[in-house]
């Protein structure tokens, strides 16, 4: 299925929050060397991806109809890069749209997804990020995906019921025309003859969840995120009830690492990497490799947080066990998920991760009977995962006190 590619979330780089358009292929390689140099790829980084803005704007060559590499950023074309990055023993992925042009204007492939997919298969493309910008009108979703199945009990004004699973008589649903343009390139790319990861960039829109898992490797939940942490926790929140669709082969995204953009504090940058690793999206870096500090590239590496993503036996995320100070089980941006835990196979027991969204210091409290992976014990083995400290044998309840949006990060092994 998916072309054997995908079964855990994705691990790498991308081009757009570091630098958005003004990408080349010396900064790719920059970005690839550095993920060797820095030891990301030994943990498991291995995507290097070109993001928007790689092409030449406003045509396709004459003959083959392909998209055309800028000649002035990539030189060596885009297939010159993937040997490179080759040699490195990573691998390379590359950004298109299902629609007619990309986020920026460029040449995107509705319409054109059998050459696309083959220029990129014979490029050497690993991946392909695929966003959801230039669509025409006539390939939008209506909102109300309903057409009348030309029965009598069909509403006689023609407008749609609401619309409810099955549909009510008289009427089926649409096939969603979003899916239908990503459809169409994940055919195109399982016949392209290469093993192609497939991330569809539609933002969360056409009711994804329920058709992406049979479409692509991941898909985005939400629209794009910014280096704030309103957006950051805002994301963490609205996915927070989508954890259920997390699974091998199929990972939601919460869209690309922040760490080390923006002014984010070091708790925010922690708690962001924590959060997206135990929702088990891609985690895909997306600041600049060559000028990243110590204490970032240290949150990137967390050995316990990868572990916990890239675990083999569990492919479910971790799941929220308890919201705010005020839990009332719906989406609030008041009160977000604050308590969340999760099974590894990786680090042999249980991750519970603490969270403070607070704008001030405040205490977070584990309390074992509570977390749903801890059933009876009272007593567990427990080690910090940021600082790697081992806290003996713990009893009941483990307390932190957090910095504003910090998260603590708890390994609860072995009862004791
Ligand atoms: C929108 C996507 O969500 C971003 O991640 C980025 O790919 C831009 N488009 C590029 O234009």
């Amino acid at each position: 299925r998916k072309d054997g590619v995908g079964r855990l979330p994705a691990m790498g780089w991308n081009s757009w929050n570091a630098f958005g358009c003004d990408v080349n292929s010396t900064k790719i390689m920059t970005a690839a060397t550095e993920m060797i140099q820095l030891g990301l790829k030994d943990l498991g980084y291995q995507y290097v991806n070109i993001d928007d803005c790689w092409s030449v704007k406003g045509t396709r060559n004459a003959t083959t109809h392909r998209i055309i590499p800028n000649p002035s950023t990539f030189p060596q074309g885009i297939s010159g890069v993937a040997k490179q990055v080759h040699r490195l023993g990573l691998k390379i992925g590359i950004y298109s749209s299902a629609g007619e042009t990309t986020c920026a204007g460029y040449p995107a492939s509705l319409g054109y997804e059998k050459i696309d997919a083959a220029a990129f298969a014979e490029w050497g493309i690993d991946y392909l990020k695929y966003d959801n910008c230039g669509v025409p009108s006539n390939w939008t979703d209506q909102y109300n995906f309903c057409v009348p199945d030309g029965t009598s009990a069909q509403n006689p004004n023609g407008t749609c019921p609401t619309m409810t699973n099955p549909a009510p008589a008289g009427y089926n649903w649409a096939t969603s025309k979003t899916h239908t343009r990503y459809t169409r390139m994940r055919d195109a790319l399982l016949g392209a003859g290469r093993t192609i990861l497939f991330s569809l960039c539609d933002w969360g829109n056409a009711d994804v969840n329920t058709w992406a898992n049979s479409t692509g490797n991941s898909w985005r939940m939400a629209g794009d995120i910014s280096a704030d942490w309103t957006r950051i926790s805002e994301i963490a929140n609205e996915n927070s009830f989508k954890m259920n669709y997390v699974g091998f082969w199929g990972h939601p995204d919460p869209d690309m690492l922040e760490v080390g953009n923006g002014n984010l504090t070091i708790p925010e940058n922690r708690a962001h990497f924590a959060l997206w690793a135990i929702m088990k999206g891609p985690l895909i870096i997306g600041t600049a490799l060559n000028t990243i500090s110590t204490t970032h590239l240290d949150i990137l590496k967390n050995k316990y947080l990868i572990q916990f993503h890239q675990d083999p036996v569990y492919g479910r995320s971790a799941h929220p066990y308890k919201w705010g100070y005020n839990p009332d089980w719906t989406f609030d941006p008041a009160h977000p998920a604050e308590y969340w835990s999760g099974p590894s196979s990786t680090l042999d027991g249980t991750l519970v991760l603490m969270y403070n969204s607070e704008n001030q210091t405040a205490t977070r409290t584990a309390t074992w009977s509570e977390v749903p992976e801890l059933k009876g014990g009272n007593a567990y083995q427990v080690t910090d995962a940021w600082s790697g400290k081992h806290l003996g044998c713990v009893k009941d309840s483990h307390s932190v006190q957090l910095e504003s949006h910090d998260a603590a990060v708890l390994v609860v092994g072995h009862r004791c």
